[in-house]
């Protein structure tokens, strides 16, 4: 197959050479009714690409031509039976992935560090999550990967969960034992789903942890806006079926139609386009790159007295197969400084913006298209801070009180979909401990849950959100001033 070749790409191209009298939606009118306040900035070029469905550029949802073409040459490159471009990000892939794979009342196994769009696909299928928990990285405070273990002891009690959904890797780079995963999935004749958001290079370097779909995944959905070069929004969904429940995998086209737009942006569809013609012909030269950076930096930020920089040392630990080392995990904890003062830290320091920040680490993603300088500049105000130790002064800033796990698994009292449509009322989020969430609340990023809708408030649950509302995190699921109120069922 010819991945050095962008049908998309090349469609649009020839239909806009056709020099078209344009009456079609959208209405700007290819390049000309965008407002000059904008085109004066960014130039007008662009919007031409803004097309629609027309006969040179192929319809997403009934692809037959350029679409077709160009998610064929996708599957090619990452050795997928079918992919599918997707222009409402991997939320809308997982979402499409629950709707296929287990219906109303069935059960699913769902690693409990699952992004929030999983609950969002439970909501719409109706089926019930048995979560499955991930291991603690307790060195660094946050989640690891998920043992085969605790997969096989979740198959036993419940033989009849029809899949399995998890993260991997997550947002830290941490990747579970897919393939060993996967094996035990199979044996159950249940699908094995893979969240990977964070891993759309995976498939481009030996020094990265292995793909889910070379691991055995029967789906995977990755952001390929992520780190992969293609327009925020822009995923993909990847099938590869190892016999295991195939009319689940026939339905995904029809669950996508669910949950996309029928006016898919054709801009973002591009991107992938040529996202995936960049992996395909520099994809090596393009991770390697990223590697090097982020080796560098790693040890540059190791020689900074009191900060550490996670590594691939942390694969030693139970339930992690490999880690991405273009994702830097650093932590100023040895110093005494929360991740969150660090972030707000490097922002004032020198303008350098780290994807997110948790308790006791902020989080840098490394990417072929990073630069030395920005390297540099992340290296320099790390070690400045370091010197001038402005936490110090903060209480808040200081990593004074307990480390935050996340709390023991809730009772969960109804489904997500029962507690979704059920009878609701607002309360004052001091009383809600003990009463059942109508809502997911997950502190956001990283958007992963810690309550479900259907599931009980417990105390402990109750005093781990509340470190966070205490602080003025941004939480999703708390609404009003200052995260005051939440929805609860009406009992
Ligand atoms: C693990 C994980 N899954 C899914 C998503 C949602 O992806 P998208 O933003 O492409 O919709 C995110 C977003 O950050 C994520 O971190």
């Amino acid at each position: 197959m010819n991945q050095n070749s962008t049908p998309l790409l090349d469609a649009i191209s020839s239909f806009i050479d056709t020099n078209p009298a344009y009456f079609r939606i959208p209405g700007h009118r290819l390049d000309r009714g965008i407002s000059t306040r904008w085109t004066n900035r960014v130039g007008t070029e662009i919007f031409a690409y803004d097309v629609t469905e027309t006969p040179y550029t192929d319809d997403l949802h009934s692809p037959e031509g350029a679409i077709l073409e160009a998610e064929t040459l996708l599957a090619a490159l990452y050795g997928a039976d079918r992919s599918f471009f997707l222009v409402n990000g991997t939320t809308c892939g997982n979402e499409a992935m629950m709707l296929s794979a287990a219906s109303e009342g069935e059960e699913i196994l769902i690693a409990r560090n699952a992004h929030k769009s999983a609950m969002m696909g439970l909501v719409l299928s109706g089926a019930r999550p048995v979560h499955v928990m991930p291991e603690v990285l307790e060195e660094w405070g946050i989640q690891g990967g998920i043992t085969p273990e605790v997969v096989r002891c979740a198959f036993m009690e419940h033989p009849n969960a029809k899949a399995l959904f998890l993260v991997s890797p997550d947002y830290y780079g941490v990747a579970s034992d897919l393939a060993r995963i996967a094996e035990i999935c199979h044996a159950h004749n249940a699908l094995l789903l893979v969240d990977e958001a964070h891993g759309g290079h995976m498939y481009f370097h030996e020094r990265l942890p292995m793909g889910a779909l070379a691991a055995g995944a029967d789906m995977c959905v990755q952001s390929m806006h992520k780190v992969t070069g293609a327009l925020t929004q822009s995923s993909v969904l990847h099938i590869k079926s190892h016999g295991i429940r195939e009319e689940c995998l026939a339905r995904v086209m029809e669950n996508l139609q669910l949950v996309q737009s029928t006016s898919p942006n054709y801009l973002l569809m591009t991107s992938l386009d040529c996202a995936r013609y960049e992996l395909a012909m520099n994809g090596a030269q393009m991770m390697e790159r990223a590697l090097l950076l982020a080796d560098s930096a790693r040890s540059a930020l190791r020689e900074i007295p009191g900060l550490r920089c996670m590594g691939e040392e942390v694969t030693q630990v139970s339930g992690i197969a490999g880690v991405d080392g273009t994702r830097l995990v650093i932590s100023a904890k040895e110093l005494g400084m929360t991740g969150y003062a660090l972030e707000k830290q490097l922002l004032e320091t020198d303008a350098v913006n780290v994807e997110l920040a948790d308790y006791e680490n902020v989080l840098a993603i490394v990417t072929y298209a990073n630069t030395e300088l920005d390297m540099n500049r992340l290296t320099a105000a790390c070690r400045r801070i370091c010197q001038v130790r402005p936490w110090e002064d903060s209480r808040k800033d200081r990593l004074g009180y307990a480390p935050m796990r996340l709390p023991a698994l809730p009772e969960q009292c109804m489904t997500p979909r029962e507690a979704y449509f059920s009878e609701t009322c607002d309360i004052a989020w001091r009383d809600a401990a003990g009463r059942i969430s109508a809502q997911m609340i997950a502190p956001y990023p990283p958007g992963i849950p810690v309550v479900w809708p259907g599931e009980r408030i417990t105390g402990e649950v109750w005093d781990y959100l509340e470190a966070f509302r205490r602080d003025k995190r941004h939480i999703h699921g708390l609404s009003g001033a200052a995260s005051a109120t939440i929805r609860l069922i009406k009992e």
